[in-house]
């Protein structure tokens, strides 16, 4: 907590460190109301900085430390008073007299009263932690910056009654007991590594085992460690494990480096997971996942989250950051193999629909809102806010680009280069790009701007086809709006996939002015010009292009489609993704012609088009049922709100839920016909989780969305059939959502309350039961989730819990969060202040929606910023609030 302002810290003043830690011993002693931590260190001058020493004598070591209370000090045996050191609130200063020696300290911590969940605490009776980015040093005095990498020993000793199970990075060494029912472990990691990795784990925790043997044939042990009630829900996570393991051999010939590896789910955690060497600790929200509990799209998660923690052990681990404005070094690189990894374990089509959908929809809001930043940011005040959409989710997108230009093969050179160049160092976006660059003899100096360069680009596209000469021309204009202290941007390089259709749908064979002989169909251009025109010859009539396929580049592109040459591109383009996405921008722009209508008070009347082209969806049964449940979802609310100039809550709303209406009354006996197969297919087989039983379920629960749209008792009864007598959570939570929108009171109260009595003591699903309803855009949405927070199973001590009824309030139901008198911009406000005294990075997470204030007519932009002032002037805030309140109300 703060009363001054933070300080802005700026990539440009980066230095090497003065001193460097070779060896850190660790030992815990842990207690129920504090825990002793004893730290020895040997430190050495970083012969880097070392040129000019003689004559200056040794600089000062200033090691981080916050919320410690050192009881002793020495260095190389020599004990250490008060005269000998300088104490403030975050650093210990002293001065060395030899440039190599050893540092001993024990500080004494409260593990135990830490409700911010960094450094270590308590997540109901185990002991865990979270150092990632500068949680260390809420653990012992320490150099806590990622490019200061030590081997690390730790020894825990603990109440062997309460803490069967103690934990830390690397391989096992000794374990023994103590008197006084106490015992001990000690582990030791031979891997250098920086000290956002440490973990540390204590609890009464129950394993599954397994192993892995290696591409070299090492056997590895495998566990996941739970809470014994959670044991049966491990089996997904474990055989993800595996297969992340397999794909990152295969695809980036990547080999896991210790005898074992670890996963421990912990209930209360700020984010998803943390790749902990040899030790990761997992939000249990993505590690616990079986059929009756988990939806679908929760295995999905866990598989994702699991691959990524476990990629991060070459990428983030073994290669890690120089400082964090690299953070996108290992996060944007390590999405994008998670996404890959996604895309071969399910549909490739899919997952990238996912991901665009996704980064459109929330990382494209960031960008163009007060915290937009550049991939590798410039200055930040808390870099805890820096785990942005923009480096993870764009920063993939940015990986991904470079993919798309070198090819699979080229790629895998560069990745090959870059882990040989770097393994053991802590590193640059540069050095990585720098690999690609060597590996295949290209520049990527251009490319560079999009990790400098905020904001979104525009790309306008325009055509013009010559029937007399037969050529086809496009030109390109880019252009990128100014963002926080970027006024002007220089043009990126935009990779553009793109084919050409015929009149009958074919591809057409594509030459460009100047090249001997047509290069296939389809291929990727490399746009690199503020404006650029591309002509193609041999083009017999006027094609329809199909432009910046698979999503190639994130810009926002526009292309004057009509609505009919929107149809065809659904129905015959090549590329799976753009099919979908004209299906999007049908929806587009029939929604935004009934948001129109409802501004100006006239009817609303459906384009009747959407109704025939969804018609045909439902109609083919040679379509991928994946694939004809994505085409059939309409943009989200917040999509919608993305796209506007200023975004009109309720006609929005309206306009999508009469348009859903109108498509489930239209379409009742093909959707109905469509529900029944699938329902009667999901009761015949049970559960089982794979890809083609996943997507029937998706079609079979948009379907019964649709239905109940229709208020028909009929389809009432089929959503209670499915609601009671399913066997998995996908069917049984579909069921109560839309039961939970629809105004069937009765049945809705009855489910809620079955539901709630039968699952009390499963908080992830109780958090599925509070989402659900915290995103039920009927009236009342916040009187209803205000009577939610009462409920026994709420606390806002559990992050899990303000996300699933909080978070989802304020992003998922923007009618009723918006809502014209500002109660609910008042109540957000509320739970902000309170978390920042608990819990800073979750109370900083919960600002998002109010940063989005420019969105929005002038009487709510004048609510929002009010709560923004409010929060400003409501006493000591972290920094963490600090940073995004006053950034969003510059
Ligand atoms: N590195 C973790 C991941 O896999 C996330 C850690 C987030 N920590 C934080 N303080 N925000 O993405
Ligand atoms: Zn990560």
């Amino acid at each position: 907590m703060r009363t001054e302002q933070p300080k802005v810290i700026y990539l440009k003043d980066y230095q090497a460190p003065e001193y460097l830690i070779d060896e850190t011993n660790l030992t815990f002693e842990l207690y129920e109301d504090h825990s002793l931590v004893h730290a020895q260190l040997v430190i050495r001058r970083n012969p880097e900085r070392a040129a000019g020493d003689s004559g200056a004598g040794l600089p000062p070591l200033v090691l981080d430390g916050q919320q410690l209370e050192l009881l002793s000090l020495a260095m190389d045996d020599r004990v250490l008073g008060e005269g000998d050191y300088q104490l403030d609130d975050s650093h210990l200063t002293l001065q060395p007299v030899s440039s190599q020696f050893t540092l001993d300290s024990t500080v004494r911590i409260h593990p135990e009263s830490n409700t911010a969940l960094e450094g270590l605490y308590k997540s109901g009776t185990m002991f865990c932690t979270q150092c990632e980015a500068e949680g260390f040093r809420k653990i012992t005095y320490y150099l806590d910056r990622p490019d200061v990498m030590s081997t690390f020993t730790t020894t825990i000793t603990a109440e062997q009654h309460r803490y069967p199970v103690l934990l830390s990075n690397g391989n096992p060494m000794a374990s023994g007991a103590e008197e006084g029912g106490r015992h001990w472990a000690t582990w030791q990691d031979p891997f250098k590594k920086p000290a956002y990795l440490f973990a540390l784990v204590a609890g009464d925790l129950w394993c599954v085992e397994d192993t892995f043997t290696t591409m070299n044939q090492r056997e590895v042990a495998l566990r996941i460690y739970v809470e014994p009630e959670n044991i049966d829900k491990v089996q997904h996570a474990m055989d993800s494990l595996k297969k992340s393991m397999r794909w990152d051999e295969e695809v980036y010939g990547r080999e896991y480096d210790l005898d074992i590896f670890m996963i421990v789910a912990v209930n209360d955690f700020n984010m998803g997971a943390m790749e902990n060497k040899g030790l990761n600790i997992f939000n249990s929200s993505c590690v616990l996942a079986k059929a009756e509990t988990a939806t679908d799209a929760a295995h999905q998660r866990v598989e994702a989250v699991v691959a990524h923690e476990y990629f991060h052990n070459w990428s983030g681990n073994r290669v890690t950051c120089r400082d964090w404005f690299q953070l996108s070094l290992k996060e944007g690189f390590t999405v994008f193999r998670d996404a890959e990894f996604s895309a071969d374990m399910n549909s490739r089509t899919v997952k990238r629909i996912e991901d665009v959908a996704f980064l459109r929809t929330n990382q494209f809001a960031e960008d163009a809102g007060p915290m937009a930043h550049p991939v590798r940011p410039d200055s930040f005040m808390e870099i805890s806010n820096f785990y942005t959409l923009t480096v993870y989710e764009k920063g993939a997108e940015v990986v991904r680009m470079i993919h798309t230009l070198l090819g699979a093969e080229g790629f895998r050179k560069g990745t090959d280069l870059y882990f040989e160049r770097h393994d053991g160092q802590a590193v640059t976006c540069d050095d990585f790009v720098k690999a690609m660059e060597d590996a295949n003899g290209v520049e990527l100096t251009q490319f560079k701007r999009w990790y400098s360069q905020s904001g979104t680009p525009r790309l306008q596209v325009e055509e013009s086809y010559d029937a007399q000469a037969k050529t086809y021309s496009l030109t390109f204009r880019q252009s990128c709006p100014a963002t926080p202290g970027q006024k002007e941007k220089a043009p990126f390089v935009i990779p553009l996939a793109l084919g050409l259709l015929d009149g009958k749908g074919n591809e057409l064979p594509l030459r460009l002015q100047g090249e001997g002989a047509a290069q296939g169909v389809g291929r990727v251009l490399a746009l690199t010009e503020a404006e650029q025109c591309f002509t193609f010859v041999d083009i017999p009539e006027r094609p329809l292009p199909s432009l910046l396929r698979g999503f190639s580049a994130p810009v926002k592109l526009s292309f004057p489609y009509s609505r009919d040459q929107l149809m065809f591109l659904m129905q015959h383009d090549s590329d799976g993704f753009n099919r979908w996405e004209a299906g999007q921008q049908l929806s587009v722009q029939v929604l935004q012609e009934l948001i129109a209508q409802h501004q100006k008070g006239e009817p609303l009347v459906l384009d009747s088009r959407l109704v025939k082209a969804f018609d045909t969806l439902l109609g083919d049964e040679s379509l991928d049922q994946a694939m004809v449940a994505e085409m059939l979802s309409l943009p989200s609310e917040a999509y919608l709100t993305e796209i506007s100039e200023v975004a009109d809550v309720e006609a929005i709303h309206a306009a999508r839920e009469f348009a859903r209406v109108t498509i489930g009354e239209a379409l009742y006996q093909p959707l109905l016909a469509r529900y029944r197969a699938n329902r009667a297919l999901s009761r015949e087989t049970g559960y089982i989780a794979e890809a083609a039983h996943i997507a029937r379920r998706t079609l079979q629960n948009i379907a019964l969305s649709y239905l109940m749209q229709s208020g028909k008792a009929e389809a009432l009864e089929a959503c209670l059939e499915q609601f009671n007598d399913c066997d998995n959570m996908t069917e049984r939570l579909s069921a109560l959502a839309v039961l939970v929108n629809s105004a069937f009171e009765q049945a809705k109260a009855d489910a809620l309350q079955r539901f709630a009595e039968y699952f009390k003591d499963d908080p992830l699903v109780m958090d599925q039961w509070f989402s659900v309803q915290a995103g039920c855009g009927l009236p009342g949405g916040l009187e209803r989730v205000q009577e939610l927070m009462k409920h026994p199973a709420f606390t806002l001590k559990n992050p899990n819990k303000v996300r699933a009824l909080i978070g989802a309030f304020a992003n998922q139901n923007l009618v009723n969060f918006h809502r014209a008198d500002g109660a609910g911009y008042r109540f957000l406000a509320d739970h902000v202040i309170a978390l920042n005294a608990l819990n800073p990075q979750i109370a900083s997470r919960q600002l998002t929606p109010l940063t989005r204030w420019r969105k929005y007519d002038t009487s709510r932009q004048q609510l929002m910023k009010a709560e923004l002032e409010r929060i400003l002037a409501s006493g000591e805030l972290s920094s963490d609030v600090y940073e995004i309140v006053s950034k969003s109300l510059a």
